[in-house]
């Protein structure tokens, strides 16, 4: 049995920070931004919005588009790094903000593949026979471990949350296959060094500014190449799915230089790849399902369009998964 996705949606904060905002803060300009990411604005959380906050929303979307209640549900998952706080789960939040009694639920961290982790759970998941809708959500909150003193990473980063309903199939359409992969030898290269049980947030962890976001740039744009293509090229040879079959590749957002390469690499036409950097930014997690969200919304995929979704992010995580996209919400 196969599992497919019948509603997807997204959220994002109301509140704007444009590269002008940022040129206030740091020593950077929008034309450094704008040509070596693609970004020109992201979106930040008002004070006292969560991670969960932004779930619940996309959540009481899905139930929404999809005409059910929340007590149908079986099965919450998270993919997120930056939970309300480390117990319990935004999972645990959601389930009783929006009274889905039924239902149980647990966070899942692999940084920026959360969301391709989180579905490749929810599909097995479905695909046991033993749970009918899952709700799978990417979403983060970056705004609140990133160092807005750090221009190398500052500019990089938004808030955003989308997610999607996962039931059984009742046809050929659905998650036809994934390749995922973790590597902890990436450990170093991008992480988030305190407020973990290594280095309990202390007066100390926090003057030495350890519970922010810090990377290397350059290591992890090359290692993000080469996994989100390499992954998607033996998922699409192993399948038979040759490039011009793609309806729609949907990249992580975390750098359009890095999407524009790995396209290239696959021999895919711009047209065929989804790209929303510009406004959102890398939201972590949330970047896939808000994509796949927009790419919904605006005719950009439609019932039987072959769907490659694909990931790098701290770990190493990364992977791909192939969609044969369903009627969906
Ligand atoms: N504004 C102006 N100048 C900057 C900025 C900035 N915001 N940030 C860095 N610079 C400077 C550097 O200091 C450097 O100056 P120097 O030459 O005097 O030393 C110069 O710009 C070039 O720096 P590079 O690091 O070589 O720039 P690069 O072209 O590699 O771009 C970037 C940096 C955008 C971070 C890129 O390496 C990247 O996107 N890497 C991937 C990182 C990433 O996406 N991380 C997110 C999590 S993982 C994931 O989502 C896949």
């Amino acid at each position: 049995m196969r599992s497919t996705i019948t509603a997807v949606a997204k959220y994002l904060p109301k509140r704007i920070l444009t590269n002008a905002d940022l040129e206030k803060m740091v020593d950077t300009s929008d034309e450094w931004i704008v040509s070596r990411t693609g970004i020109s604005e992201r979106r930040i959380v008002s004070d006292g919005e969560a991670t969960s906050d932004m779930c619940t929303r996309v959540t009481e979307q899905l139930l929404k588009k999809r005409g059910i209640s929340a007590e149908e549900l079986d099965v919450i998952i998270v993919g997120t790094v930056t939970p309300d706080m480390p117990l319990p789960s935004t999972a645990a939040l959601i389930q009783d903000r929006i009274g889905a009694k039924n239902a149980w639920g647990f966070d899942l961290s692999a940084a920026c593949s959360g969301f391709l982790f989180a579905i490749e759970s929810g599909s097995k998941l479905v695909e046991s026979g033993k749970y009918q809708k899952i709700v799978v959500i990417g979403a983060d909150t970056m705004s609140s471990i990133i160092n807005y003193e750090d221009r190398e990473t500052c500019v990089l980063f938004g808030d955003g949350a989308g997610g999607v309903l996962l039931e059984p199939s009742t046809n050929d359409r659905g998650i036809v296959d994934s390749l995922l992969y973790t590597d902890g030898a990436g450990a170093n290269f991008l992480k988030m060094p305190a407020g973990g049980s290594q280095h309990p947030a202390s007066h100390d962890t926090v003057n030495k500014r350890l519970h922010y976001v810090t990377q290397e740039g350059r290591e992890v744009f090359k290692s993000a190449v080469r996994g989100m293509a390499d992954a998607t090229s033996e998922l699409m040879n192993r399948n038979e799915i040759k490039a011009e079959n793609i309806r729609l590749f949907v990249p992580h957002q975390a750098n359009k230089r890095i999407i524009d390469s790995c396209a290239e690499r696959l021999g895919l036409a711009p047209e065929q790849v989804l790209i929303n950097i510009k406004h959102c930014a890398n939201t972590t997690a949330g970047t896939i399902p808000i994509a796949l969200a927009e790419a919904a919304e605006t005719g950009r995929i439609s019932a039987g369009d072959y769907v490659v979704l694909a990931a790098f992010g701290a770990g190493y995580t990364w992977g791909s998964i192939l969609i044969k996209w369903d009627n969906c919400t």
